[in-house]
């Protein structure tokens, strides 16, 4: 099978195998404030992470690019709907057209549809700096994501199956590109102590990628003759793995994608101890489905909604609202616990 009909298998069986909410993000409850003392009109959802200057906490993931023409227009529509709404937006992985030069335009369409915005290059970890400084160059992009993605590719029947050096790659990475590297999973989470060995290689900002969302096991199971059955509940959800990577990450900014589908779960999310939130199958089948406009509409009724909850919080900015006291209970508090992680800070803090 080309490369080209993998990245259309990959956007089919997302849409195809879309996953019910995540429950582990009920484990984390915001505590209700009767004297909130908010304006709506204060609240400001703006920030600066890992040197990007963000206008919303809200992103486009990585999903496409490389596919011929059906990427060529998802990448458009998104970078339109990016530009609109003045999110940020990741590209699917480049090695395609690093590989092949008659694919760059499937990506670099998103820099002709969104010339001012914040748009971030994406690559696998086998990539060298080489590699990097093409693919950031190919969408003159302010930042490089390097996924990783062991157990998909472990699943995938054409995978690799060697990940030794990652690590070294990463870090020759991060000191070879002009522009800040976020290392992200792709839906089955880091542990906090994948997340310190990659503050240690250099990357700037870490995207924890955890489960309940799009199940790349899933996804590649259904492309196999035998499946790997245990590999579609493995991972750290979500919740979990930004608690998880906030108790090491010293001020280095987190970020939280997987499975994300709601305003509140943003907001939890952020509580929690990400600064930013990435979604990608739920901008994907919103998109797809029901079209640019509903994307755009989507987006701006997120906005709205978490301006919302700040304002019941009490909190005027992002930075305020990881200050918000939220009670950790059930699967999560049992696995902080095991871990030796205290979550009693995140029940007694206040913004005030
Ligand atoms: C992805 N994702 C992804 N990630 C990445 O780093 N490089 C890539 O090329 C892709 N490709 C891709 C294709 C499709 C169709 C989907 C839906 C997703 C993973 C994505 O960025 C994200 O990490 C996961 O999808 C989990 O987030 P959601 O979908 O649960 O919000």
């Amino acid at each position: 099978m080309s490369r080209s009909e993998r990245k259309w298998d990959h956007i089919r069986f997302a849409l195809e195998n879309r996953q019910n909410r995540s429950t582990v993000f009920d484990d984390i409850q915001f505590i209700h404030q009767s004297l909130p003392n908010s304006n709506v009109s204060d609240v400001r959802l703006n920030g600066s992470i890992g040197g990007l200057s963000l206008s919303s906490p809200i992103f486009i993931n990585a999903m496409t690019g490389g596919g011929g023409e059906k990427t060529y227009q998802i990448n458009q529509q998104l970078a339109i709907a990016a530009a609109q709404t003045g999110v940020a937006m990741a590209v699917g992985s480049q090695m395609s057209a690093i590989k092949d030069k008659h694919e760059r335009y499937t990506y670099e369409v998103v820099r002709k549809e969104n010339p001012d915005g914040i748009i971030i290059a994406n690559l696998g970890s086998e990539a060298n700096s080489e590699n990097a400084k093409l693919a950031i160059d190919m969408i003159e992009a302010n930042a490089l994501q390097i996924h990783l993605n062991v157990i998909q590719e472990l699943t995938m029947p054409e995978g690799d199956r060697n990940f030794t050096s990652s690590l070294n790659r990463i870090e020759e990475i991060c000191s070879h590109v002009n522009v800040p590297v976020i290392v992200k999973e792709v839906g089955f989470g880091m542990s906090r102590e994948t997340v310190e060995a990659l503050f240690s290689a250099g990357a700037a900002i870490v995207d924890v990628g955890g489960s309940g969302g799009t199940n790349f096991a899933e996804i590649e199971n259904k492309r196999r003759n035998q499946s790997l059955p245990f590999f579609n509940n493995w991972g750290i959800p979500t919740p979990i793995s930004i608690l998880e990577g906030s108790s090491v990450s010293k001020g280095i900014p987190i970020i939280g994608s997987g499975g994300f589908s709601s305003s509140i779960d943003i907001a939890k999310g952020l509580a929690i101890g990400a600064s930013a939130i990435g979604l990608a199958g739920l901008f994907l089948q919103t998109l797809v489905e029901e079209g640019l406009d509903a994307l755009i509409q989507k987006i701006n009724t997120l906005h709205m909604e978490l301006t919302m909850i700040m304002t019941a919080l009490g909190a005027k900015s992002i930075a305020e609202l990881k200050k918000a006291p939220v009670i950790i209970s059930g699967e999560t508090y049992h696995w902080l616990t095991q871990r030796g992680i205290d979550t009693k800070p995140y029940s007694q803090r206040t913004i005030k």
